[in-house]
């Protein structure tokens, strides 16, 4: 309502709403009036009362009064309507005796669920972090968690796809301890691999890619792999270091190990090399409280800990 810019629309529904219930009032009051002659005993049917209509013979249409329950019911709507307009929001801009507002309840709620939950995370934020992963408890709630905010990127089963992290497999691009996985999940993460398409053109860029191939042991041609090392050592090391191994600082992957993120074919590495890579995860630390993040942290530590990075 107070979204109006001038308050003409304000009075404007505010005269609606109450032209509308002085005129239910009228129509009762002027129905009720007209009665028959008389108001108790065995009815008249008399020429004010018979409007003439007559069905299947016999069955005659009346004009009876309206019988005085329904009448008291009526006006008792009546009154609840002007009832509930003094005490609530409702003739335009007024804001109601009570100060009653639909955000206002929703805020109220929010604190109260906020605060039931306190309780409930107060015993884990006093564990070890790691103690909270192991607990079933904290699991079945930190799985919610999850399949509520984290499903739709990482899968449910939080195995992740292409473009999207594993959470499972032990292998990590940032770092898998626990205060790691609570950065990851409160700030986000922006993993950026630039393109070389001004420096590599597309056959040094196929046959650096055969020499990605062979750091995990994949199936590579031996000639191309020894073409593509030296543009390797230059290019690439900075950030996916001397072996391949990657970087966690800068969320570069090891590229030794049997785990991509964007794929291991030549030409999914060479789409890697030409295009580069932009990948995000969002930061959740607006949506989510700490408590909550602390939870997830503890549940996804918990997915892989102790999981030797997965052989695929
Ligand atoms: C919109 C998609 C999206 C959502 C939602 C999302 N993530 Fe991510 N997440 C990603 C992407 C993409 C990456 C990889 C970023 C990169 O490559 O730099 C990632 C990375 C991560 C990492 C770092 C993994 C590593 O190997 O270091 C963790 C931990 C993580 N996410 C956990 C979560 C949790 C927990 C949630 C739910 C609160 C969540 N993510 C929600 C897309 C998402
Ligand atoms: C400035 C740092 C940087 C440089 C230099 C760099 N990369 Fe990357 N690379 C990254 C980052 C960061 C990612 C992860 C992108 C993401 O999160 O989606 C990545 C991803 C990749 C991937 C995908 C890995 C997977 O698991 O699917 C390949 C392949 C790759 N880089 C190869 C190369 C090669 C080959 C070169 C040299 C020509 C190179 N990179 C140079 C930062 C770099």
């Amino acid at each position: 309502m107070s979204d109006f810019v001038s308050d003409f629309w304000s009075y404007y529904i505010a005269a609606i709403a109450l032209a509308g219930i002085v005129w239910c009032v009228w129509l009762l009051l002027s129905q009720t009036r007209m009665r028959g002659p008389d108001a108790g005993g065995p009815r008249q049917v008399d020429a004010q009362t018979d409007t003439g209509h007559v069905w299947d013979g016999d069955l005659r249409e009346l004009n009876n009064p309206l019988p005085r329950w329904w009448m008291w019911m009526f006006l008792g709507s009546c009154v609840f309507a002007l009832a509930y307009l003094v005490l609530y929001p409702g003739l335009g801009g007024y804001q109601g005796v009570l100060g009653f507002s639909s955000q206002g309840e929703l805020a109220a709620r929010r604190e109260a669920a906020q605060a039931s939950q306190h309780e409930v995370y107060a015993r884990y934020l006093a564990m070890d972090i790691k103690a909270v992963a192991a607990d079933p408890g904290a699991r079945e709630i930190g799985q919610r968690l999850f399949l509520n905010n984290c499903a739709q990127c990482h899968g449910s089963d939080a195995r992740g796809s292409r473009g999207f992290p594993d959470l499972t497999d032990g292998d990590w691009l940032y770092g898998g301890d626990p205060a790691t996985i609570e950065t990851s999940i409160a700030k986000g993460r922006h993993g950026v691999m630039p393109s070389f398409a001004a420096a590599i053109d597309a056959k040094a860029a196929g046959e650096v890619a055969q020499y990605v191939r062979s750091l995990s042991g994949l199936s590579a041609d031996p000639i191309r792999v020894a073409r593509g090392e030296p543009v390797f050592k230059t290019t690439c090391v900075a950030c996916h270091g001397g072996k391949g191994q990657g970087n966690q600082a800068l969320g570069a992957p090891n590229l030794s190990d049997r785990v991509w993120l964007h794929g291991s074919s030549e030409a999914q590495i060479v789409k890697a090399i030409l295009k580069g890579h932009d990948s995000r995860m969002p930061a959740h630390e607006e949506i989510l409280t700490p408590e909550r993040i602390r939870m997830l942290a503890a549940y996804v530590y918990g997915l892989s800990a102790g999981t030797p990075v997965a052989q695929r």
